[in-house]
């Protein structure tokens, strides 16, 4: 086989309590790529589509973790990659991740995978790295492996995959404006209270749990931000108002989508999940903001051959 395509998926990252640790895949939305062995030696992007991302390999997310990878190994022939963006950057949804974890999962199955998915998130984090100006896997992780996932540590990469109750949905707002991951975490103070850090390890704790039990109660009890909510909610137009409408309609807790502007609300199923996204499309419209809405379940897969 000289020649594949992937879907790679959207993303959660943070999950209200778990800032940096986190995450959790999306079903449906995602982009696609193909990833081709070539005589040329080295890594060429050949054709983008759906966003102005730039073709050359060292200035773009994929081409940088495919970089990672390709250095990793003693090739005597290369790859070229399309993309075909569908998850804009600077949604918040997980846009290098799906870029950096869709070429190295590509040349792995081309190459019979050489390596495992840990191995595979490590090359991503270089690529991911170039978008957020920092080595985090909370966006990786649930792209590469599907499901939620809690990233233990980044150096050495250790990730835990968490079980996803099967009638989880989330429901998705992404306002159409521009967050950088880079400016939302300078925002950010760098240290925080002893109580604000007991009230998180707290709900952290208590989400894992709910998660392992399918205890929805204890979801719902457990999506609270502390930390990072109180400073990032304000580069969001309109945060509060979605978040209430979306409790008010069924939902366990809503919070910032990775570093924002999208919104994420968890729900216990799919007529909740449909009730939640009407009540924050009824309320954004007002706002004169354009926005797309995305109901989905959890995605057990991650990044897939198609
Ligand atoms: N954990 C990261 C952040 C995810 O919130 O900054 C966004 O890339």
């Amino acid at each position: 086989m000289n020649e594949i395509r992937i879907f790679s998926p959207a993303t959660v990252a943070n999950v209200s309590c778990g800032f940096d640790v986190m995450g959790f895949c999306l079903d449906g939305v995602g982009d696609e790529m193909v990833i081709r062995k070539v005589d040329k030696k080295g890594i060429r992007i050949t054709h983008i589509e759906g966003f102005d991302l730039p073709y050359k390999t060292e200035l773009n997310v994929a081409g940088v973790s495919a970089l990672a990878m390709y250095n990793a190994l003693d090739l005597d022939f290369g790859f070229d990659i399309e993309i075909f963006k569908n998850i804009k950057p600077g949604s918040g949804i997980g846009s290098s991740a799906a870029s950096a974890v869709g070429s190295v999962f590509g040349m792995n199955e081309l190459l019979n995978r050489p390596f495992n998915k840990t191995q595979l998130t490590e090359f991503a984090i270089k690529g991911e790295a170039l978008a957020s100006k920092c080595e985090h896997a909370d966006n990786l992780a649930p792209a590469m492996f599907g499901g939620f996932t809690l990233v233990k540590s980044v150096s050495p990469l250790h990730i835990l995959e968490i079980p996803s109750p099967n009638d989880l949905y989330v429901v998705i707002i992404h306002p159409q404006i521009e967050i950088k991951t880079s400016e939302a975490r300078a925002i950010l103070p760098k240290a925080i209270p002893l109580s604000d850090a007991i009230t998180q390890w707290s709900n952290f704790g208590s989400l894992v749990h709910a998660l392992h039990t399918s205890n929805y109660q204890l979801i719902k009890d457990s999506l609270h931000d502390a930390v990072v909510e109180p400073h990032r909610s304000q580069l969001i137009p309109h945060y509060s108002k979605v978040k209430k409408v979306a409790l008010q309609a069924g939902a366990l807790g809503s919070g910032i989508a990775g570093s924002g502007p999208s919104i994420f609300s968890l729900c216990e199923g799919f007529e909740t999940a449909k009730q939640v996204s009407k009540s924050i499309s009824d309320t954004y419209a007002d706002t004169g903001i354009d926005f797309d809405m995305h109901v989905s379940k959890i995605n057990k897969q991650g990044v897939k051959v198609i």
